[in-house]
């Protein structure tokens, strides 16, 4: 197992947790963090012992308090896209993440932060978290995904006010939103995600891929419809489909082959 300049990534009980680990720069996203994220996303992704996965930040105040505001400096406006598109690259590589991926959001979530969280499949904050998209206060806009995950998440209406004010969201307003899924006492937590983790690690992980795969293949057109039907009928393919079954009838828990 590799070990990474940024980050800090164990595997206890089939769950890799992932820390994001610049507490001195409230764990904001450098190059090198972003693609340190994208390889650790990878290994978890390839490691059979791992069933599920938690993203988070080290230290109480910050999950990512936003891209690393000092690597903008002269960037031009190639370089600026390009790097853009390594962020939505990584950040893509975390949303179509075959595996559950929770964010275990411990403070500022802000910017790439946010933008993080919402790529991940589940959202738990502790309740001192923050949510917003503050780029236009540097005469930027988000550049990881935000300006499209935002609305998909809360809406045009409030995804637009956000990204035009640079508000804050409470925790508490990010669950009305339906932003995040719990808000959680800061000790508990990767207690939460692990329970989540747990529920999920007993279903069929070939029918939770497929879940995560036609879910991120919604975009409000047919297309998705096509793509859950191509899914649905995968299902049918796993040795996970004929066992769920046969426990079924059998009166018994399944035990999935994961395939
Ligand atoms: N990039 C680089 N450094 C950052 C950073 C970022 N996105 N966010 C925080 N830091 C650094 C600060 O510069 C500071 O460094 P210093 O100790 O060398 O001065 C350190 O982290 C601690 O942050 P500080 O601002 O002192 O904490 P605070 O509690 O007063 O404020 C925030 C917290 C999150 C409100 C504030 O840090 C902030 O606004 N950060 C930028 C948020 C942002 O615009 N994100 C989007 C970027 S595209």
């Amino acid at each position: 197992m590799s070990t990474f300049e940024t980050l800090k990534f164990e595997v206890k009980d089939s769950i890799c947790i992932i820390t994001i680990n610049r507490p001195d720069r409230l764990n904001a996203l450098n190059r090198q963090t972003v693609q340190d994220i994208g390889e650790a996303i990878k290994q978890a992704k390839n490691d059979k012992s791992v069933s599920g996965i938690i993203i988070t930040g080290e230290g109480p105040k910050a999950f990512v308090a936003g891209a690393d505001i000092k690597e903008f400096m002269g960037l031009s406006g190639d370089q600026g896209k390009a790097m853009a598109w390594s962020g939505q690259e990584v950040f893509q590589s975390v949303e179509d993440c075959p595996k559950p991926v929770i964010a275990a959001i411990n403070g500022f979530a802000l910017g790439g932060g946010c933008e993080l969280a919402m790529s991940c499949h589940l959202r738990v904050a502790t309740e001192n978290a923050k949510f917003g998209q503050p780029e236009v206060n540097l005469g930027l806009i988000p550049g990881y995904g935000g300006t499209q995950r935002l609305i998909r998440y809360i809406g045009r209406t409030k995804a637009l006010e956000l990204m035009m004010t640079a508000d804050m969201l409470s925790a508490q307003q990010a669950l009305e939103l339906g932003l995040v899924n719990y808000v959680v006492p800061a000790d508990n937590l990767i207690a939460k995600c692990t329970e989540l983790l747990n529920v999920i690690k007993t279903k069929s992980p070939a029918a939770i891929a497929s879940v995560i795969a036609a879910a991120n293949q919604y975009d409000g057109t047919q297309k998705g419809f096509e793509g859950e039907l191509t899914e649905f009928g995968k299902c049918f393919t796993t040795e996970d489909i004929k066992e769920g079954i046969n426990a079924f009838i059998e009166k018994r828990k399944p035990q999935f082959a994961g395939r």
